[in-house]
């Protein structure tokens, strides 16, 4: 069987952008391929976290990928953090990875504007540990967004780079972002990527019915009427649009038909009613299992015995490469 792996930093609340961009894919695969699913602590201590939210939402954050359709007993899902394998191989990877190439990185671009009084060596090397997340399972696939999409490309150049100075050590994976829904864009600005810290314009997972209506109903369009698909004239619709197929399963075609001659007025509650009909079995499902602690103890603890298991065959051979002395 191929191998997956994907993750998502606890950094914020689970986001639609992140379900339809990458979760969506995570639990279409996971009948396919074997998967490994993990969320991602230390990625999200590159910016400051407040302890106690970063380690309840890291719990949450398992209980909404089980509520998503994550199968415990067919993936192995488990905290970044639990499994040293993943800190130790960031430092080797980190070796073999040049300053310019980290320098390029359009998210360490934009995360150093976003937070320019903390620009942190973390932040800078963030990807190095992204690779060695990905590196230490031989993961052939790695579904994804679109923004991630350059992270993947760097770790496939640092494994190839490896590979060639020593011999064949990482299987190169490739990036697995879906046709429709790579990139959700704000409802508030539909310029920019909708991201979990736009309260305004980002839906999350757990947000309540009236929550998701609110957001749909005052979702910025433009002046026109016509409900169609064109990126660059109506970002608003198009991103809309996009939403409402990828919730409901609907083609792009389907959808302008359906709402061919209504106005926006129709149009935006109906994606917001779509919405809360795909989210409101994920958020009851999570409320459930968050009151069964020990529950999702068991699933992170067994994850991370299994994942540790794996990254420990990869590391060892690493280890064995790069000359270092047997323990
Ligand atoms: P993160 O935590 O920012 O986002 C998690 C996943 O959701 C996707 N995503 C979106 N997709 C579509 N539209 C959006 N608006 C949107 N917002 C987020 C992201 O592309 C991502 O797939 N570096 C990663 C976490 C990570 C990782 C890994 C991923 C760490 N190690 C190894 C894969 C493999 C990140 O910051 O994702």
């Amino acid at each position: 069987k191929k191998r997956i792996f994907s993750g998502i930093q606890p950094s914020g609340e689970l986001t639609l952008g992140s379900y339809m961009g990458a979760i969506k894919n995570w639990v279409a695969l996971q009948e396919e391929y074997e998967c490994v699913y993990c969320i991602v602590d230390m990625h999200a201590i590159t910016v400051r976290q407040v302890p106690a939210e970063l380690r309840r939402r890291s719990v949450a954050q398992l209980a909404q990928y089980i509520a998503c359709g994550l199968d415990p007993e067919k993936n192995i899902m488990f905290i970044q953090s639990h499994v040293p394998q993943h800190a130790e191989l960031s430092w080797v990877l980190g070796c073999y990875t040049q300053f310019g190439e980290l320098s390029r990185m359009t998210q360490f671009k934009m995360k150093s504007k976003q937070h320019a009084d903390n620009i942190t060596a973390g932040l800078f090397t963030y990807p190095v540990l992204m690779a060695a997340d990905i590196l230490l399972y031989q993961a052939d696939l790695v579904p994804v967004g679109e923004d991630q999409k350059q992270h993947v490309e760097l770790c496939r150049d640092i494994a190839q780079r490896f590979n060639g100075v020593y011999s064949e050590t990482f299987t190169l994976p490739e990036p697995f972002i879906p046709k429709l829904g790579a990139r959700i864009m704000s409802l508030g600005d539909p310029s920019s990527k909708m991201s979990k810290s736009d309260p305004d314009g980002c839906v999350y997972l757990m947000d309540k019915p009236e929550e998701v209506m609110r957001k749909f109903k005052r979702a910025v369009t433009d002046s026109e009427t016509a409900v169609k698909y064109d990126k660059d004239a109506k970002p608003g619709i198009s991103n809309l649009l996009t939403i409402y197929c990828a919730a409901t399963g609907k083609t792009l075609e389907q959808a302008e038909e359906e709402f061919a001659g209504q106005g926006y007025g129709i149009f935006k509650p109906a994606v917001g009613e779509a919405v809360v009909e795909l989210l409101r079995p994920i958020r009851e499902e999570s409320q459930r299992l968050m009151d069964d602690k020990a529950y999702l103890e068991s699933v992170y603890r067994a994850g991370a015995e299994k994942a540790g298991r794996i990254a420990d065959r990869t590391l060892s051979k690493v280890y064995r490469k790069v000359g270092f002395v047997a323990r």
